[in-house]
């Protein structure tokens, strides 16, 4: 494991705080980072934009292979360019919102980016959040977290987030793809061996992003390294 070796997996639903999480503990630690759920929704809105039927598994995999898709790793400016285009606002859509579970269940996709996601976490010295990333992407990462909050707390947080979208429709929108993401066959959400289970429903996010950095310090394989 090199200097820059360090790679912290984050995992949880939508909406528990993942993103803000993973993007202060890069910045506090000089890390890169890595949104997959950003990935995963490029994907689908590419789907979206070239007429794929989103329910359609097979015709989904067919396609999967053709989107070019690049996540910037800058954890002060995150981007996610597709085919050259830069689409970090229009992969938050509510369209996109409803197509990206399905789209994330079809395995030709999964294997597509996971191998994405392999190589952009290299030789590590980054923060990965998503769904698997302790489980399928990093099973090796230094530290796993399984980032949990109550439904009404995601919703709040992820309506604010959407510039006041209803909070009710927004959770059941989140509900809804979690029983997706956790019931599917390929790479469900499951807290991974090893993950240390972070409630941020009571917490702010500063207090969160301490708890990870203090794992990540106690991490005996990487403390001295960094
Ligand atoms: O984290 P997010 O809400 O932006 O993720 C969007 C969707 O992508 C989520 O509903 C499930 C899927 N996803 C996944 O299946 N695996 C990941 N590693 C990350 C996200």
């Amino acid at each position: 494991m090199s200097a820059t070796g360090l790679v912290i997996a984050v995992d949880g639903t939508s909406g528990s705080g993942k993103s803000s999480t993973c993007r202060g503990v890069a910045e506090r630690l000089g890390l890169r980072y890595l949104d997959t759920g950003a990935q995963y929704r490029a994907m689908t809105w590419w789907m979206l934009q070239h007429g794929v039927d989103v329910d359609d598994a097979a015709a989904v995999a067919a396609a999967s292979a053709r989107p070019d898709i690049v996540s910037g790793t800058d954890p002060r400016d995150p981007t996610i360019v597709v085919d050259g285009r830069d689409v970090s606002v229009q992969i938050r859509s509510d369209e996109v919102n409803r197509a990206v579970s399905p789209v994330s269940a079809v395995p030709a996709v999964r294997e597509r980016l996971v191998a994405l996601q392999r190589d952009v976490v290299g030789d590590g010295g980054i923060v990965v959040e998503g769904r698997d990333i302790g489980s399928v992407v990093c099973p090796d990462a230094h530290v796993k977290v399984f980032l949990t909050a109550d439904p009404s707390a995601r919703a709040e947080r992820r309506a604010a987030e959407e510039g006041g979208s209803d909070i009710a429709s927004t959770q059941e929108s989140l509900l809804h793809r979690d029983r997706i993401d956790s019931g599917r066959a390929v790479a469900p959400l499951v807290q991974s061996d090893g993950a240390v289970e972070i409630d941020s429903t009571h917490r702010s996010l500063h207090d969160v992003i301490d708890l990870v950095v203090g794992l990540a310090d106690q991490s005996p394989s990487t403390a001295s390294e960094r």
